[in-house]
């Protein structure tokens, strides 16, 4: 029997729970790249072939939504694909694929993000409301540890803003061959990453820990400093991918681990926190 060749366009109705959800769990766990959020649905692109698996997952996920699946002809992926990634300035920075570098202002910062396996092209909400406090906050030659680092989007751009050292990490291998695609992207900012659990490390030590990761890693990672001298662990945290209904957990577990909340930010119902040390 021919296969068909081309890849299949699967539509979910627009709404943010079902957003969160295929964020959550799918993006965040690699089984599908990216969702494109359009007015009218939430589009996944998958391979044809593998696309009634995906289907199969999905409507196991989400017994009560519509989903649709539509053939695409193979010429007509790459353009939709590559449309899906814009430019985006996120406070003074760009964030933009290699395809649109030089439509940027040239005096103006950008990081070049290819999307690729790893999560962080820019577009999610935790990834903006960290790099918003990054440049807010962290300064030339501060220190840096970028926990969870995914794309290396945000170790990148605190290099290029003249944060030093930068130290990443991430648990996924899948990462290594788009943060290594993207360092060389941006000319080689000096970004020392490698693929480790964070709850590996064995100091935190630095000026500043950016972690956006989720709950589930953020909440026992918070309760582990609690039992760290104060010397190894962060000076100020940087911490999203939270929700906002975290809130009062993570009030708490920072305030047992040594720390205070200088500011909170929410993007719809995503949240992101900037805490320091209570005695430095
Ligand atoms: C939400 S993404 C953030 C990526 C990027 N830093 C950004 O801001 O867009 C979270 C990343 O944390 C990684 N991660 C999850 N649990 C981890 C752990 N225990 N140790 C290290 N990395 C972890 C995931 O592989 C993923 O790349």
């Amino acid at each position: 029997m021919m296969t068909k060749k081309g890849y299949a366009k699967i539509s979910l109705p627009p709404h943010d729970t079902i957003q969160e959800a295929l964020e959550r769990d799918f993006l965040e766990t690699g089984r599908i790249r990216a969702v494109e959020i359009n007015p009218t649905a939430l589009v996944i692109w998958d391979a044809w072939e593998s696309s009634e698996a995906l289907m199969k997952s999905l409507k196991d996920h989400f017994p009560d939504v519509p989903i649709e699946r539509e053939f695409v002809p193979d010429q007509d992926w790459n353009l939709t694909w590559i449309e899906g990634f814009k430019p985006l300035k996120i406070g003074d920075l760009w964030i933009t694929p290699p395809w649109h570098r030089q439509t940027i202002p040239p005096e103006e910062p950008m990081v070049c993000i290819n999307p690729g396996s790893a999560f962080g092209t820019g577009t999610h909400e935790s990834t903006q409301l960290s790099l918003m406090m990054l440049q807010k906050y962290v300064r030339p030659g501060q220190s840096v540890l970028d926990l969870g680092c995914g794309s290396g989007i945000l170790s990148i751009a605190a290099a290029l803003l003249g944060a030093s050292p930068v130290v990443a990490c991430d648990a996924d291998p899948q990462i290594e061959t788009n943060i290594r695609e993207n360092i060389e992207l941006n000319g080689n900012p000096p970004v020392d990453w490698k693929v480790q659990d964070v709850f590996q490390l064995k100091s935190y030590a630095c000026d500043w820990a950016m972690i956006n990761i989720q709950k589930p890693v953020i909440f026992p990672l918070l309760e582990k400093f609690s039992n760290l001298p104060a010397d190894e662990k962060a000076n100020h945290l940087i911490l999203a991918g939270l929700m906002i209904e975290d809130e009062k957990d993570l009030v708490r577990l920072l305030t047992e681990a040594g720390y205070k909340v200088l500011e909170k930010q929410t993007d719809g119902d995503w949240l992101a926190v900037c805490a320091t040390k209570n005695v430095l």
